[in-house]
């Protein structure tokens, strides 16, 4: 199956780079495809959509 890569990419904040990548990963995983979603900005807010909790000790809580 072929790979695909999608980039949402922004000078300025809030604009819903990371909302639409996590609706966007949601409904493709929803078909055969396999799905891995990053998130290269330092307010990683694709680690708190998914659950994923930084504790004051910089590690994760799953
Ligand atoms: N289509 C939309 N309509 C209304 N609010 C939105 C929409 N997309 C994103 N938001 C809200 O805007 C804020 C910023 O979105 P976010 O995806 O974190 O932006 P970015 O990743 O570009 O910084 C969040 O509070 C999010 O819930
Ligand atoms: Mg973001």
């Amino acid at each position: 199956m072929a790979q695909v890569v999608i980039a949402a990419l922004a000078t300025v904040g809030g604009v819903g780079k990371s909302t639409i990548s996590v609706h966007l990963a949601d409904k493709v995983s929803k078909g055969r495809q396999r799905v891995a979603i990053l998130d290269l900005d330092p307010q990683r807010s694709l680690d708190v959509f998914c659950g994923f909790h930084t504790m004051s000790n910089g590690f994760y809580k799953a």
